[in-house]
């Protein structure tokens, strides 16, 4: 069997131009949505992620200002500015890029912008929310990743066993609780779980998301089982890799994302439509 492709550019840009609507809409009503980014340092992955997010916001209408800081900024300094953000009406998403310099406490300066802005889902609040069921921002990524699911019919995970590879705060949690609030079954692996091939083997849905290529294999994956790749790694002849060795397991999957081309423009449109919705919010 070969496994179907999620293709994640073109459901990407489904999302775009959803939010390019309704980016209209508020505008008619007199709100221009307003992303701020800050980028502190010069990690060379960060200043294309965050130039990316800027051009995709400017693309769909959303205004996004990025200010950079050098990498010796104090901390005090940054929370001031976090704290003149918070404040201004006319800005209704803050994304402080990670990873920040080493002299910083990403959690402290997360937990400084207020959660009504916090457009990537990490600040306690969201993760809080997200725990219980409330409202709230969804962390891109995991918020993708279950478009992807719903664009291939899979809303209602009732009765599916879903398998996440990897714990982090920014993806592996949340995409777990996600999986739970659509009723899935749900195990969360880290990738030294003893016999993970055991656990994925059982799962109708594995996500993967360890940063590591080859996690997962085609003797891990049940026939038909849906893949989704988070990873974002580099093979030996330098070219973009997931964490799935994508050549076995499209044999054996049902449904499978690829790298690049999957997750990845998927986590992009997401934060548009948070950044929408922080602006939709505002308004009422
Ligand atoms: N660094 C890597 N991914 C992300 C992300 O989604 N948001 C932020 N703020 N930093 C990141």
């Amino acid at each position: 069997m070969t496994a179907q492709l999620i293709n994640g550019n073109a459901l990407a840009q489904q999302v775009r131009t959803e939010v390019a609507h309704r980016v209209s809409a508020l505008k008619s009503h007199g709100v221009q949505p307003h992303l701020a980014v800050i980028l502190v340092g010069e990690d060379p992955g960060s200043q294309v992620y965050v130039r990316n997010k800027v051009a995709d916001s400017e693309q769909t209408g959303l205004n996004a200002t990025l200010e950079r800081y050098p990498a010796s900024l104090p901390q005090e300094e940054l929370l001031a500015r976090i704290a003149i953000l918070n404040a201004d009406p006319s800005v209704h998403g803050i994304l402080v890029q990670l990873p920040l310099p080493k002299h910083m406490d990403a959690n402290l300066v997360i937990e400084a912008i207020a959660p009504e802005k916090d457009v990537d889902g990490f600040h306690v609040a969201s993760a809080g929310a997200l725990m219980v069921g409330q409202p709230g921002f969804r962390p891109c990524t995991p918020y993708g990743c279950m478009r992807m699911l719903e664009s291939i019919g899979m809303k209602d995970l009732r009765g599916k066993h879903a398998v996440v590879i990897g714990r982090s705060n920014i993806v592996g949690k949340p995409m777990a609780m996600m999986l739970l609030a659509a009723n899935a079954t749900v195990t969360i692996c880290h990738s030294g779980t003893a016999d993970l091939a055991a656990l994925t083997r059982q799962a109708d849905i594995v996500v993967a998301a360890v940063g590591k290529r080859n996690v997962l294999t085609a003797d891990m994956v049940k026939p038909g089982a849906v893949v989704i790749d988070v990873g974002m790694n580099r093979d030996d002849a330098g070219k973009l890799c997931g964490d799935v060795d994508f050549a076995g397991v499209q044999n054996v999957a049902g449904w499978i994302t690829p790298v690049p081309g999957g997750v990845g423009p998927m986590t992009r449109a997401m934060l548009l439509v948070n950044t929408l919705e922080a602006a939709e919010a505002a308004k009422t």
